[in-house]
């Protein structure tokens, strides 16, 4: 993945989501030993998955390149997972990369020339790649070729690249933030939805028999009842959930342990936290149920303060995020 550092992000509300997912995109050991390599370990997404299914199958027997791929939906229900799994069933290397990290055409085309043939180009969050590497992307997508500009000035001259046949795996939570032309060149536009309690509950059980936790069938109902519908939060509640039950228990994942344990973060029996219920409680109470803009509510609820140079994220900012605060605040976003 290319190292250069994102710009400082905007400091307003989009800067709160964007930083998120920035500092989210690193993927801790946990999560990659939990990650699902195959189809057949992959639960739910019925319908997404059997046109994955049906594209790799063909591709194989024609022994060509998949055709270009968009996966849309929220966060943690499964996309880079699915584009590892692609690269996987079909046999070939994926490339990761971001579209923010994509700064300059230039970049693109290091990326998209060190694919071999039939490789994967996985580019997460790919409705915040710049507009003007978008559009070398078109005809990187449809014709494998390349145009870029290179010098400046009188010695400007446009060299043609031709790409190795590579498929092209677009993630985005904003699926309607992609500009058509951009939609159109993706062969397959499937959106993952979020997942029911009971295919919930075989993750968890999957993901408790590869940490080796115990737990009850009752315990891993409690638990993907909780989730949200998303196997990033269960496997997370699982964490706490077992070191809940060796502390004040005898180690196994039962319904009770599992409800103490999310009684002890706050978290009801829907799912919402504290935080969450905050930003309802501030929507109703003080803006009589909205309409009202994210940046509104992230300052009312605190996570964010104005201060003459712009918003900056206050401690409990970072904590929603899982980070800690910065020791010293006058550094903050020069470290982005
Ligand atoms: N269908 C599934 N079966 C089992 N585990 C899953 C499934 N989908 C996701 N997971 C688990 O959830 C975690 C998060 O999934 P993943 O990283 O693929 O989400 P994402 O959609 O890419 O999220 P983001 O938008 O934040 O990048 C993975 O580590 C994986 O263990
Ligand atoms: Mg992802």
């Amino acid at each position: 993945m290319p190292k250069s550092a994102p710009a400082t992000p905007p400091a307003d509300a989009k800067g709160l989501s964007y930083l998120a997912s920035q500092l989210a995109a690193p993927v801790s050991n946990a999560e990659a030993a939990l990650r699902p390599l195959s189809f057949a370990d992959f639960a739910g997404q019925a319908k997404t998955v059997e046109r994955l299914k049906i594209m790799v199958g063909a591709a194989r027997t024609r022994g060509e390149a998949l055709n270009h791929i968009l996966l849309s939906g929220p966060p943690g229900l499964g996309k880079t997972t699915l584009s590892l799994i692609l690269g996987a069933e079909m046999g070939r290397n994926v490339r990761i990369t971001s579209g923010p990290v994509v700064e300059k055409a230039s970049d693109l085309a290091g990326l998209l020339t060190s694919l071999e043939e039939g490789d994967l180009l996985f580019i997460d969050e790919i409705h915040r790649i710049p507009k003007t590497v978008e559009e070398y992307l078109y005809s990187a997508m449809e014709d494998f070729r390349l145009d870029i500009m290179i010098d400046q000035g009188p010695n400007a001259r446009s060299v043609r690249l031709s790409l190795p046949r590579f498929t092209l795996v677009g993630a985005t939570t904003r699926a309607g933030m992609l500009t058509a032309p951009l939609r159109s060149r993706f062969t397959l536009q499937t959106r993952l939805d979020y997942y029911d309690a009971a295919t919930l509950t075989g993750i968890i059980q999957r993901s408790c028999g590869l940490l080796q936790v115990p737990i009850e069938d009752a315990g891993a109902r409690e638990l993907a009842t909780r989730s949200r519908g998303t196997p990033r939060i269960a496997n997370n509640l699982i964490n706490f959930a077992r070191d809940y039950a060796q502390q004040r228990g005898d180690g196994r994942i039962t319904q009770k342990s599992a409800a103490a344990a999310l009684e002890l973060l706050e978290i009801d029996a829907r799912g919402l936290d504290e935080m969450d219920k905050r930003i309802l409680r501030v929507m109703a109470e003080n803006y009589r149920g909205g309409p009202v803009g994210l940046g509104t509510v992230a300052m009312a609820v605190s996570e964010l303060q104005r201060t003459p140079q712009g918003r900056v994220l206050t401690p409990k900012g970072y904590h929603a995020i899982g980070l800690k605060p910065l020791a010293d605040p006058a550094t903050q976003g020069t470290l982005l």
